[in-house]
């Protein structure tokens, strides 16, 4: 599912990259993925699924 619809980044994507980078904060994920770079609405939704990530290691 779509989190952030004004860059097209998927739930899939944001956990991929936190898993294959072992990233842990949300300024390390935007440096891979263009998320959260327009009107910023999916940045809290993001926060959670990288939580949920990091809550697996
Ligand atoms: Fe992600 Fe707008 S929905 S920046």
């Amino acid at each position: 599912m779509y989190v952030c619809l004004c860059e097209a980044v998927t739930d899939k994507q944001i956990r991929n990259v936190a898993r294959k980078y072992q990233v842990t904060s949300l300024k390390g994920l935007r440096q891979i993925l263009p998320v959260g770079r327009e009107c910023g609405k999916c940045i809290r939704q993001t926060r959670e699924i990288l939580d949920e990530e990091l809550a697996l290691l």
